[in-house]
């Protein structure tokens, strides 16, 4: 299959790729852009392992085809902070213990992010209700839960 150029915007900076038009973003960000904190879990849509930000949505990167994705702004977690400047849900994941395996980590960190960019006060039912499409085996969610509230105290100053 040709492949083509497609210009994306990752973590603010401008890229571009050369993708074949079965391939899908997750890969892409994964094996061409080398940005491995965006997990590979179940492949098919269920896990949430996946998320990423587009135009700052949180959308599953295994169910898009990176050629539809001209032009458009991804965030993955590498772009929501680093170890200099933790993101404060990153900072309230830690401090909560709300990490275990890591594998759902960068994924309920995107969509926790999404969610208190639209709702910057939710309840613990907003909470669970947003994060119900990301999976995570190790750590119950409360530690979860418990991390994304404080986050959004530490948000709202
Ligand atoms: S890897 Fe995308 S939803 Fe599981
Ligand atoms: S911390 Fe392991 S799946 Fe969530």
């Amino acid at each position: 299959m040709d492949r083509r150029w497609v210009k994306l915007k990752v973590n603010g900076k401008e890229r571009q790729v050369y993708v074949r038009p079965n391939e899908l973003l997750l890969n892409v960000l994964r094996n061409e852009l080398g940005l491995m904190g965006t997990k590979y879990g179940c492949g098919i849509g269920e896990c949430g392992a996946c998320t990423v930000l587009v135009n700052g949505r949180a959308m599953l990167s295994c169910m898009i085809l990176a050629v539809t994705m001209e032009g458009q702004e991804i965030t993955t977690v590498e772009g929501l902070g680093d170890y200099d400047r933790l993101h404060p849900l990153q900072r309230s994941f830690l401090d909560e213990g709300a990490v275990q395996c890591g594998f759902c980590t960068s994924g309920m960190l995107l969509t926790a992010k999404a969610l208190l960019d639209e709702n910057p006060c939710p309840t613990e039912e907003d909470i669970r209700q947003y994060l119900r499409g990301n999976l995570c085996r190790c750590t119950g969610y409360t530690a979860i839960v418990k991390a994304v509230q404080e986050a959004a105290k530490v948000m709202q100053g």
